[in-house]
């Protein structure tokens, strides 16, 4: 199996000749492990500064209703992410069968809890539950997940506001590595109101023509062939063929999909895509931590607490 090292970690199956360099042709990662890093220890520095000088430390409540695997794993990453960045998590694992009005009660009192300063609910949430509802009933200024409208309402009017995490983390990628979205024809696939809708907005925002892709675009071959950007949100392999990408393009790929062998992979091919991007985020440790490191810099944000965005060494 032929692979290259890049900041100490391996991708496997790029087409390079061993012991040879890696072309010009190959693909530059966009990598989130450095990029979540590099924003934990701004947030980190943030919030230990604004402790120093008599502030509060930021309090995030991590709420868990169930026992569902794929979102266990996610709360118990986002809760170790809290402690990277010098934030209190206070855990709420509640059972499956809580009702509705029980979730409401208890995100009432978090709403009113002067040491809690972002509620995050983690989806989806068993069937009973109206996510719409609960997500709505988190306290605007402590809606560190940016779902709720208000949040999204303030992100579509380019007013500032607590931004939803994946697509502002996104952005910080890109930005990091100087990837710049202005004047370039952007195309989102998949249109949730957790990723697709907010990260067109973001990229619009940049100054970007923006295509949104979604389950009835009749010919998403030609859209993704004219993407200068291209981010894919659908979690679903092989949703884009990597042989319609374009020579140069960034990709960015949302998805998390695990295959029968147990191995987690994105939406698209990462070996055939990479070569020919000039961009790609690799699955895992492209968007996912930085989704959880954008949380931390919410909740730093929603404290009151100004985290500076951070820039390449
Ligand atoms: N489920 C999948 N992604 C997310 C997320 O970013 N936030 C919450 N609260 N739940 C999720």
């Amino acid at each position: 199996m032929l692979a290259i090292r890049y900041n100490n970690r391996t991708f496997f199956g790029l087409k390079t000749v061993v012991n040879m360099p890696i072309t010009s042709q190959t693909a530059k990662i966009l990598d989130g492990l450095e990029v979540s890093a590099a924003v934990l220890t701004s947030v980190h520095e943030a919030i230990e500064a604004h402790v120093q000088a008599g502030g509060q430390r930021p309090g995030l409540a991590v709420v868990l209703v169930g026992k569902d695997p794929a979102s266990s794993i996610y709360v118990r990453a986002k809760r170790k992410d809290c402690e990277r960045a010098g934030i209190q998590a206070r855990d709420f694992d509640l059972p499956a069968e809580t009702s509705q009005a029980e979730l409401l009660a208890l995100i009432d009192k978090l709403n009113h809890d002067d040491n809690i300063h972002g509620v995050l609910v983690q989806l989806p949430l068993p069937d009973h539950i109206d996510e719409v509802a609960i997500t709505n009933a988190i306290s605007a200024s402590k809606d560190v997940d940016g779902f709720h409208a208000f949040s999204v309402g303030r992100l579509a009017l380019r007013q500032p506001g607590l931004r939803p995490c994946t697509p502002r983390g996104i952005m910080t990628l890109l930005n990091y590595y100087g990837v710049s979205a202005m004047a370039r024809h952007c195309v989102v696939v998949g249109a949730s109101n957790i990723v697709g809708r907010p990260m067109g907005l973001e990229l619009l925002h940049q100054g970007a023509t923006v295509t949104t892709c979604h389950r009835f675009t009749r010919d998403l071959e030609f859209y993704v062939r004219h993407a200068e950007i291209l981010v894919i949100a659908v979690g679903k392999r092989g949703i884009v063929d990597a042989d319609w990408i374009r020579e140069g393009t960034v990709v960015v790929d949302v998805g998390i999909n695990r295959l029968d062998n147990g191995k987690l992979v994105g939406d698209i091919d990462f070996a055939r895509a990479a070569e020919k991007a000039a961009w790609i985020s690799p699955v895992p440790g492209g968007v996912g931590p930085m989704t959880r490191a954008t949380l931390m810099q919410n909740t730093a944000e929603a404290a009151g607490i100004q985290v500076p965005e951070p820039k390449q060494a």
